[in-house]
């Protein structure tokens, strides 16, 4: 008989949209989730720090890369990109859910080894679409993982970022060379295409969800990315 793990429910906040955000504590692990749906697990992570790696790489050869990242979540894109930035690096972490940052400050911090306590880091606590829409200033990278794919799933105007509007002004708040990555848990050629018109060179990836290396046939589960270089 499989031994029934018990859940604690850590914390729990409303989100803009009178949905529901909690944090729970399974076993060894943690999970966000939302409404009722799991947003991000901490057991699985290699691909959400696969986005930082490949985006930092592109943005290798810049003194002071700015690199935008929505949003916190666990925090392990973050940690991620902080392990291979510059120290004169800028790194801005827009998330929609104070508690998220909250928990950071409790049982989240310690799973990415604390990536908001880093001096490069400034955290805002906003939404990333109004963030972008205001064109405060240029990135090198714009790393998003706010859903669990290009369809809104945490609150309803996330669906901005996916769309034409959202993807246009994506571009134009990436300077020349830069390159945006939107995390994804599968396909949708629609989006790349989307991507595509409004100037990105555009390309998905299958990165294995758990090592974050690229995805070999058959071989564990696995998430998508899609990169676009402008
Ligand atoms: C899947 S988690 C991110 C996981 C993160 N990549 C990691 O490695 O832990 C999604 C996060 O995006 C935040 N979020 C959702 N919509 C947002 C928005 N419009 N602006 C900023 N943050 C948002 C959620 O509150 C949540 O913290």
């Amino acid at each position: 008989m499989r031994a029934v793990i018990p859940r604690e429910v850590l914390g729990t906040a409303v989100t803009p949209d009178d949905g529901e955000i909690q944090l729970i504590r399974d076993g060894t692990g943690y999970a966000i989730y939302t409404d009722g749906q799991v947003l991000m697990p901490s057991r699985t992570h290699g691909s959400e720090e696969m986005m930082a790696k490949i985006a930092c790489h592109h943005v290798g050869r810049v003194e002071q890369p700015r690199v935008l990242i929505g949003g916190l979540g666990m925090g392990y894109t973050l940690r991620a990109a902080l392990d291979r930035l510059p120290p004169h690096a800028e790194v801005v972490c827009a998330e929609l859910m104070e508690a998220i940052v909250e928990w950071h400050r409790g049982p989240l911090g310690p799973l990415a080894n604390h990536p908001i306590e880093d001096p490069r880091v400034r955290v805002i606590v906003e939404d990333v679409t109004e963030l972008i829409k205001r064109r405060e200033q240029k990135y090198d990278a714009i790393l998003l993982d706010v859903d669990n794919g290009p369809i809104p799933m945490t609150v309803a105007g996330n669906w901005w970022l996916y769309a034409k509007e959202g993807l246009s002004e994506l571009f134009r708040s990436i300077g020349p060379g830069g390159m945006l990555i939107v995390w994804s848990a599968g396909e949708d050629e629609r989006f790349l295409e989307r991507m595509q018109r409004v100037g990105f060179r555009a390309e998905c990836v299958r990165v294995a969800a758990r090592t974050g290396r690229r995805k070999r046939r058959g071989r564990g589960y696995a998430h998508t990315l899609f990169i676009g270089r402008r």
